[in-house]
């Protein structure tokens, strides 16, 4: 056991599953078993991940921290770590570094309605959100999720979406930007589209954004247009990472780190840090 903050903790791969074009969802073990125990995260959180030999990435915790003694990553194969750990098999040993970051707000939400509103991969942290509040379903009023990908071999989660689904006072709608197959039945338009399908109850709903940046830009413009608050748009931010720790610098935003004060800001926190979304 080292003292090192930097040194990954040795995690196993227990399961690796494909869970969309080019993305794979891992589900990993600690190799210590007095970590497997007291390990304990909150949604919006993330980790370094470390490929041996490669290098390390950033990549936030999918599962639900109810789920203990074990965490699962969803990795898109974008570069050069990525890749790396698609190209892993079951029983391989990698490396984990956290929890890092900040968590999207709970307490604060409670007796609202919810809003998710994803894109793609930028489901994968609102996921373990979402499980925690249907965890804790009568805290909440109506929860609504929309979801968008740029086609259907894109969409991830589908069984957690069929599920949420079928939650009481809970809707799920979908689309998918284009349908080159020809294989989809459901919504086709950017994921903003689905908007004006849902009732929004403007004063008692806090909206969920989470995708890639230009995907979060139009979503939030649409949020503000519908009179939403830009302190009840919360959001996550990318950016190229380092330490993860808040030391480095490699990832400001005016004078908070996204890996340490963030990822996750309320638009209203972005606006008065003079962040451009
Ligand atoms: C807090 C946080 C959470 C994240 N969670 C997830 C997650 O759950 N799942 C997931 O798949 N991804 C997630 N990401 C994104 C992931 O960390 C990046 O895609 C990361 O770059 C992957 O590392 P890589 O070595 O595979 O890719 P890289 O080799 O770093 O390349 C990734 C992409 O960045 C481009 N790139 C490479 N170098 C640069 C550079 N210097 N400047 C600008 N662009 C460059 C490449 O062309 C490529 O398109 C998260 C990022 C953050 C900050
Ligand atoms: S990555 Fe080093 S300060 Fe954020």
């Amino acid at each position: 056991m080292t003292n090192n903050i930097y040194a990954p903790h040795l995690m196993t791969i227990k399961k690796m599953r494909d869970e969309a074009e080019n993305i794979k969802t891992f589900t990993l073990e600690f190799n210590n078993p007095a970590l497997k125990e007291s390990f304990a995260y909150r949604p919006g959180q993330f980790g370094e991940v470390t490929i041996f030999g490669v290098g390390e990435a950033p990549i936030s915790i999918t599962s639900s921290p109810a789920m203990k003694g074990y965490l699962e990553l969803s990795v898109a194969g974008v570069g050069k770590v990525s890749r790396a750990m698609h190209a892993k098999k079951v029983g391989d040993v990698i490396g984990f570094r956290g929890p890092y970051g900040n968590t999207f707000p709970f307490d604060e939400v409670t007796g609202k309605n919810i809003l998710y509103v994803a894109g793609g991969i930028g489901l994968a942290p609102l996921r373990s959100n979402i499980n925690q509040m249907f965890a804790e379903r009568e805290k909440f009023k109506k929860i609504s999720i929309l979801y968008g990908c740029r086609y259907p071999k894109m969409l991830c989660f589908m069984d957690d979406l069929a599920k949420w689904e079928k939650v009481p006072n809970s809707e799920v709608l979908m689309t998918v930007d284009t349908n080159p197959a020809n294989d989809w039945k459901g919504n086709i338009g950017v994921v903003g589209s689905l908007l004006p399908k849902i009732e929004i109850d403007l004063a008692n709903t806090v909206a969920f954004v989470c995708g890639p940046p230009i995907m979060i830009h139009f979503v939030i413009l649409d949020l503000l247009k519908m009179g939403f608050k830009g302190d009840r748009i919360i959001t996550t931010m990318e950016r190229r990472m380092e330490c993860g720790l808040g030391k480095c610098g490699h990832c400001n935003i005016g004078e908070k780190y996204v890996c340490f004060d963030g990822p996750v800001f309320s638009y209203q926190q972005l606006k008065d840090l003079g962040e451009e979304i």
